[in-house]
């Protein structure tokens, strides 16, 4: 039997070596040499063009190669075979890295004082203490989970919020919609690792941010359509975010004439906060696959009806 890849970003090399030597005997074909579309079992893939995967008679799985499967299930023509999205400890550390760095430069002053340096200005700004510092984490998925715990052990006061109830070690939760206002509320810094549904497309926007401390900040590191791009530029010029760091866009690359990139008060990164490594990316898709062929449950079944 056979494997489909297709990535533009993730190197074809380096996981047909990985995926060679955990699944000896199967081959590695590459988009769009595929071959025999009958005899690919299983999909390993980054944004597949739509149809693609609806040509695979005898497809079984289809392994996404991130975190987020909202381009996956956008394809209307998606088979109706299981997806598992992808979760694996470098993906998890790499994103908690992501998160702690962006709120530490803004607990810490360092955009302000990126600006002193700029102006040749030696100047102390009044600190704060961590544990004084709210973060407000939307979005309790391994990820947003992962991030939240190691905030509070750097001393963050955090608190996280998502769709249904969790009960998190160390991290108090808010769901629900009454919940979300509660959560925002007490969040100075807000970071966003939700995932992107119909529910929340679009959901950091004007009003959301109104509902925000003055002054808050914005970490997004979920998906660019969480974000209403023409909100974000009226709530820091109004004063009502100081800050916004930004690592996904709703389109990407980011148009270079998008007046993003010259705003003071945004920092931009090109959808780098976490990025697919071949070697555990490809021992977790292995393992799901070998799960696959002896009817074994799957790990990080995505749930197609809720659309993570
Ligand atoms: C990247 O954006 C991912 O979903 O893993």
């Amino acid at each position: 039997m056979a494997l489909l890849f297709h990535s533009k970003i993730d190197s074809s090399e380096e996981f047909g070596a990985v995926l060679a030597s955990e699944l000896p005997g199967t081959e590695f074909r590459v988009w769009p040499d595929i071959g025999d579309p009958a005899e690919i079992e299983a999909a390993v893939v980054w944004r597949p063009p739509p149809g693609v995967l609806a040509a695979l008679p005898n497809l079984q799985l289809i392994c996404a190669l991130g975190a987020g499967v909202d381009a996956l299930l956008a394809d209307e023509t998606l088979p109706a075979v299981p997806v598992v999205r992808l979760v694996d400890d470098h993906l998890t550390t790499s994103m908690s890295e992501y998160v702690i760095l962006q709120v530490m430069r803004f607990h810490r002053l360092d955009h302000e004082y990126l600006a002193q340096q700029r102006a040749g200005v030696w100047k102390i700004l009044p600190p704060r203490i961590a544990e004084e510092r709210k973060v407000g984490m939307l979005g309790m998925g391994v990820l947003g989970t992962a991030a939240a715990q190691k905030l509070r052990h750097i001393g963050f006061d955090v608190a996280g919020w998502s769709r249904s109830p969790r009960r998190i070690e160390g991290v108090p939760t808010f769901h629900g919609p009454e919940g979300l206002d509660a959560l925002l509320e007490r969040s100075e810094i807000l970071v966003c690792l939700l995932p992107l549904t119909a529910d929340t497309q679009d959901i950091l926007n004007a009003s959301l941010f109104r509902k925000l401390p003055k002054g808050a900040v914005l970490i997004n590191c979920g998906r660019g359509k969480h974000l209403v791009e023409e909100d974000l530029i009226p709530a820091l010029d109004s004063g009502q975010l100081s800050a916004a760091a930004l690592d996904v866009f709703r389109e990407e690359p980011l148009s270079p004439k998008h007046p993003f990139w010259s705003h003071s008060g945004i920092f931009i990164s090109p959808h780098v906060a976490s990025q697919t490594n071949a070697g555990t990316a490809g021992r977790a898709i292995a393992d799901n696959i070998r799960r696959m062929r002896s009817g074994r449950p799957l790990l990080n079944q995505v749930d197609i009806r809720k659309g993570y």
